[in-house]
């Protein structure tokens, strides 16, 4: 009982944060005198007594078969209804309904990573017809109905805006998995949202290379297959139509190549489906604190008004716009705000298929040059990347953003002013906008025309968004009061997701229950959104996110769960446990580390190692490889038996690792510290020293456990 005591006493939320208040920075005239929202009336519009008709707004951007009756049914908490008795479509939002007056004009423009490769210009009639067909063989040749599920592996290439939005005509549910991840991650995917179709590609190019993608497919399927699921057909896009970029073969009966198959739907048209607003339209794969990853449900008429919404308000999205978003459409970002929300507003929307220094750092200011791209959107690990290799690249070249977004993760100050002055010229405004995979769009931001910039903050909430912060007791922590707690969202929206895809209870769980007030309820007011974010609201009223405050690793703006990932170490034969552990990192935000104690027999060895980083590899993806795996005679345990993460943190972090007194073996902390610590030294691996906030963070690791 006493160590359950001192447990709690770690795990209190509130701690202090000691950072300088940083500087204003404030819109260019230029900027405002064009912008969507430059009236401040807008925030009157929005506010709580206007709630929830105020998003009547939002979805009135969008065209709709029928108009709804109900604009919030709170009738089952938490699971809110948005635009009861409303009917749309959201493929006929982004492509059909500009055709009469744009139909020439470029909806998507693809630039292919090869920089000799030409640019594909798709304007909105193309993509019409490229969605048609493909929605035509899917309904067809694959007999998918309204309400089924589709999983996409699928990397940046045209077809897959082309996939989601076939599907989103049909009222077919798509599942993109970030091509990124692995086939056995993908696999997973397929299982739990029951896709009876896998659409891929052949390959595609990453740094260079042509990389061979449909090899994921066979794992993924040998995975699915495992659990006992199978797939009817896997449909293979060619990045080269004709041409076979994989080495695994396909399988008769099984695979086809979308380019021969969809020959006998040239010229179909399908009719859009008319959807209820509350059709799922899609769902978004994401990590948690267990290893079953968490498929977030998105509707359509509620997440498509929310896009549009914050699209033109806080992206700016003007119709006549190059509005470049460079994030993958494998992840939310992408969903959002390349596909659904530039397109529903009738912009043009660039992707790009490659690494963002490829071949050099100048590449994505030759891009925007290219383009004339007014918008640039992007993670601050891409930001500090392009900074470290190229930080007087974008001078030499002469594109001029009048908008710019960081998203993902916090950003440092000093990492902001780089992006502002150097990227931006100072010509640009910036949005630091703070959200999730779960919300659909954006909670936190400025109002780009109307509100200051203040580096590293990201603002207060978006209109419609009422935030508060609590601490771990449900007691409000006032502005200004300099101490961090848990950043909730008081009201529901209709960005918010609608369930977890087959796990309502954990749903209502991880972000409902924590503050809510009565279960019995259906006041909204008695059920806040819990984010699962730590913040500190400066006395402005600007938020400033700290970081997860579950045992989600963030690794380059793309969460991993520490579960997911002990797991996968765990799946080595020689592996008894294992924790994973996150690293300061200049570059990437964050990284991991992996802890692993081996089972009895058998000797550490570099090849148990490499075994270990391989397996989550391969289990996850490229991007969760661990940066050190370390094997230990032990791990710090409670004497209850938890690992204690939070002190293997404070080592590879070289923090301190807090107090260790009640471990049932503080002795071996001195041991995996010294074996540690030496070998980074050596390998002149140290991260450099931690911001207050960094080791406050880093000693709060796994505190929930
Ligand atoms: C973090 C990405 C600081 C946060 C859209 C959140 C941020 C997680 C910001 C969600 C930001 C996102 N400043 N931290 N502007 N935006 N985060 O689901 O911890 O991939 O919970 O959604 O990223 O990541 P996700």
């Amino acid at each position: 009982m006493a160590v359950e005591q001192q447990e709690v006493q770690v795990s209190e939320a509130q701690i202090a944060v000691h950072w300088r208040e940083e500087e204003y920075y404030y819109p260019p005239a230029k900027f405002i005198g064009q912008a969507n929202a430059s009236d401040p009336a807008i925030r009157e519009r929005f506010r709580e007594q206007n709630f929830p008709e105020c998003f009547k707004e939002y979805a009135d951007l969008l065209t709709w078969d029928k108009y709804w009756h109900t604009t919030l049914d709170t009738s089952n908490p938490p699971f809110w209804k948005w635009f009861v008795g409303g009917r749309l479509n959201a493929c006929y939002n982004c492509v059909d309904r500009h055709l009469a007056t744009d139909r020439n004009k470029p909806a998507l423009i693809w630039v292919p990573e090869p920089e000799a490769a030409a640019t594909e210009v798709i304007t909105y009639q193309e993509l019409y017809w490229r969605i048609n067909e493909f929605a035509a063989l899917l309904r067809d040749f694959c007999e998918l109905k309204t309400g089924d599920r589709v999983t996409f592996h699928l990397p940046m290439v045209p077809d897959l805006p082309v996939s989601m939005l076939a599907c989103a005509r049909l009222g077919v549910i798509h599942s993109e998995v970030f091509g990124g991840f692995s086939g056995a991650a993908c696999g997973e995917r397929i299982v739990d949202s029951q896709s009876r179709i896998l659409v891929t590609m052949d390959g595609y190019y990453r740094n260079g290379e042509l990389i061979d993608h449909k090899s994921k497919a066979d794992e993924a399927l040998a995975v699915a297959k495992k659990q006992g699921f199978e797939i009817d057909k896997v449909l293979v896009w060619r990045r080269q139509p004709g041409q076979y970029a994989s080495k695994s073969p396909m399988v008769e009966g099984r695979d086809f190549f979308v380019d021969e198959v969809i020959t006998d739907y040239r010229r179909r048209v399908v009719e859009p489906v008319s959807m209820p607003a509350e059709a799922p339209l899609f769902l978004m794969y994401t990590s948690g604190t267990t290893g079953r990853p968490k498929g977030c449900q998105h509707s359509t008429g509620g997440y498509l008004s929310y896009v549009a919404g914050t699209s033109k308000y806080y992206q700016d999205i003007h119709p006549d716009d190059t509005y470049w978003c460079f994030a993958d459409i494998g992840w939310i970002t992408g969903h959002s705000y390349i596909v659904y929300g530039p397109l529903a507003l009738g912009t043009t929307s660039v992707m790009y298929e490659g690494v963002p220094t490829y071949p050099d750092p100048g590449r994505p200011w030759r891009i925007a040059e290219r383009l004339g791209a007014t918008t640039f959107h992007t993670a601050p690990t891409t930001i500090r990347m392009l900074r470290k290799l190229g930080p007087d690249e974008p001078a030499k070249y002469g594109y001029h953003f009048k908008h710019m977004t960081t998203v993902g993760e916090p950003i440092e100050p000093e990492v902001w002013r780089w992006y502002h002055k150097v990227v931006g010229k100072g010509e640009a405004v910036i949005v630091d906008t703070w959200w999730q995979t779960e919300n659909g769009g954006f909670l936190g931001s400025t109002l780009p025309a109307i509100d200051p910039m203040k580096p590293g903050s990201c603002g207060p909430g978006v209109v419609g968004i009422y935030p508060v912060i609590y601490d771990e007791k449900g007691e409000v922590v006032e502005a200004g009061s300099g101490r961090a707690g848990n950043i909730c969202i008081r009201n529901p929206w209709p960005g918010i997701f609608q369930t977890i895809w087959g796990q309502p209870e954990r749903f209502v769980d991880t972000y409902y229950k924590k503050y809510c007030r009565n279960p019995e309820s259906k006041d909204w007011h008695d059920w806040p959104y819990f984010a699962n974010d730590g913040a500190v609201l400066a006395a402005d009223g600007y938020f400033r996110i700290v970081g997860r405050v579950d045992d989600v690793v963030n690794v380059a703006g793309h969460r991993l769960g520490t579960k997911e990932l002990e797991s996968a170490a765990i799946t080595v034969e020689e592996v008894a446990e294992a924790a994973a552990v996150p690293v300061v990192d200049e570059l990437r935000g964050r990284v991991v580390e992996m802890y692993v104690a081996l089972k009895p027999g058998y000797v550490a060895s570099k090849e148990i190692e490499a075994k270990v980083a391989k397996g989550i590899e391969t289990q996850i993806g490229k991007i969760a490889r661990p940066k050190n795996v370390w094997i230990v005679a032990d791990m710090p345990k409670t004497r209850s038996g938890k690992i204690m993460r939070r002190v293997i943190a404070g080592i590879s972090n070289f923090t301190d690792p807090g107090d260790i007194t009640t471990l049932a073996n503080p002795e071996i902390v001195a041991s995996i510290k010294e074996q540690v610590q030496t070998e980074k030294r050596a390998r002149g691996d140290v991260p450099r020293e931690l911001t207050a906030q960094e080791a406050e963070e880093i000693k709060a690791f796994g505190k929930n456990e």
